[in-house]
This record gives structure tokens, sequence and C-alpha cells, in this order.
């Protein structure tokens, strides 16, 4: 696991946008897994700025969500289908036939999952596997307790998640939705690669315990550690709880590859 400490959150989003230019860069037609939530907002729009100005081409690129709410169709605002539409998929014109979803208004969720492995596999699995990170240490919706071979799976959402996402659903944790679907944490670590983005003092303790926790299945993202290509970037914020914090903020210069794709960040690319 390379886990990198940018000093702001702009700073951390730049490098992972550098990082998804990386791998278009060596695939176009890339099979990208992407994150919802918060923190990812900054890196789709700053993707879709890349694209307007040339500097990145999207248009081969085939996208797979990580999570949905079950219960929530495509035009309901709060969906994760509506969100990737909205930040990404509208703005960059994608071709329908380059999106897989998955659908939380199924009525047989084992077949929509096992129909959502087998289109990924179709498309020769997941290149690159964007993730962001819970409170509760889940990636995807894989709550605590989800084991660590779990594949795409209906599953019902843990209290702190509830409470995390009332905030989307007008502030009462009672009115989200209770279950969702989501990539298993066996599914994500069989991506090529997975780089997770993580921002703010609210999930340092989240933060530390995936990356220098045990791996277990009560922090999900913690089997990132066994991934042979996770890429973990953070902001200082973020980072406060971490032991080797100085180690990975320093790491960036002292590596020359980090080096060099932090050098001009501040610039307009
Ligand atoms: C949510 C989603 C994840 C997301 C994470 C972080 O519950 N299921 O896909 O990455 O939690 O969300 P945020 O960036 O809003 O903190």
């Amino acid at each position: 696991m390379d886990v990198i400490l940018r000093p702001t959150p702009k700073k951390a989003v730049s490098l992972v946008v550098r990082l998804i230019e990386e791998t278009l860069k060596e695939k176009p037609a890339a099979c990208l897994g992407l994150a919802t939530g918060r923190t990812m907002e900054a890196v789709y729009a700053a993707l879709v700025e890349r694209s307007r100005k040339g500097a990145v081409d999207l248009s081969s690129c085939r996208f797979f969500a990580l999570d949905e709410y079950i219960g929530l169709g495509p035009s309901d605002e709060r969906s994760y289908h509506h969100y990737l539409h909205h930040h990404l998929f509208d703005p960059l014109g994608v071709s329908p036939e380059n999106i897989t979803l998955l659908n939380g208004l199924s009525g047989d969720h084992a077949g929509a999952a096992r129909e959502y492995e087998r289109a990924i596999s179709n498309a020769g699995g997941i290149d690159l596997q964007l993730l962001g990170l819970g409170k509760n240490g889940h990636m995807g919706f894989n709550e605590p307790g989800s084991s660590l071979r779990s594949r795409t799976r209906d599953v019902i959402l843990a209290e702190e998640t509830l409470a995390q996402n009332a905030a989307m659903f007008g502030g009462d944790p009672q009115d989200v939705p209770p279950m969702a679907i989501t990539m298993g944490v066996e599914t994500i670590l069989e991506s090529k690669r997975c780089l997770m983005l993580v921002t703010g003092t609210s999930k340092q303790p989240a933060l530390a315990a995936t990356v220098e926790g045990p791996v277990t299945e009560m922090v999900t993202a913690s089997a990132l550690q066994l991934h042979p290509d996770c890429i973990v970037i953070a902001d200082e914020a973020a980072g406060g709880k971490l032991d080797r914090m100085e180690d990975f903020r320093s790491k960036a210069l002292r590596d020359p590859t980090w080096a060099a794709r932090i050098e001009n960040e501040n610039q307009p690319r």
C-alpha cells in the first residue's frame, strides 16, 4: 500500500486526477470503477474541467459504479445513479453503452449482483477502482462485519453510515434507505489498481485503522493492505492520527516517481 499525504484537499484531488490520467494514457479504453460521496465530487469536477480543456479523453472508457441504495431509482436525485450522471457522465457526454450501474430497484438483488459481476468480468475487469472511505472504515457499502471474501450483494447499512449520509436525505438518519447493493470486498480487491482518496479530520480514525491497523472485517478498507497495487492519497487533516504521518508526508518528495507527479501541481495543466 502506497500512502501519500498532501497538505490540502485540493492537492490530494489533483494527485488523484493525475493518477487517473496516467491510467488513461496507458489504456484509453480502461475500465474505471467509480465511488460516490462528497469526497469524490472534486475529482469528478476536475476531470470534467480537464476534459473540456482537451487534456484528458474519457470517451472510450467504460464505467462501473461501486454501490447504490436499494429503493432509489435513476431519477431520484439522491441515488448514486443520479450522482454519477450529474457529476460526471452528463458533463462528459459519456455514451450509455460505456456505463454499467448497480440497479437499486431490481426485485432480485442476488440476480442483479450476479449480472453485475459478469459484466465486470466480460469487460476484462476493473483497471482502476476509485474509492472513498466511510467513517466506520467501510469501502463501498461493505460495512463492519462484511466478509473479506464478499462479492457484489445487497447489504444492510450500519447506523454510523445512516448518520454519515443523512445530510443528503434532509438530515434524519431514519430517512436514509436502510439497504444498499455494493461491490464486495473481494470484487474490489480484484481490480488491477485501487485508488482511495480520504480528506478531512472526520476520517482520521478510519484512515489510521485502514492503513496502520490489522486487516479485519471490522474495517473493510483495511483489506486494501492485501492488494498488490493500492494507493491511498489523503490530505494532512485526514492523516492526523497516523503514527507514520511524517513518513507519508515526506515520501512524495523522497521518491522520484511521486516527486514528478506533484511537480507543477500548482500550475494550470
Ligand atoms: C459512502 C459511500 C462510499 C463513499 C463513502 C465516503 O457511504 N457508500 O462509496 O465513498 O461513504 O463518503 P463521503 O465522501 O461523502 O465521505
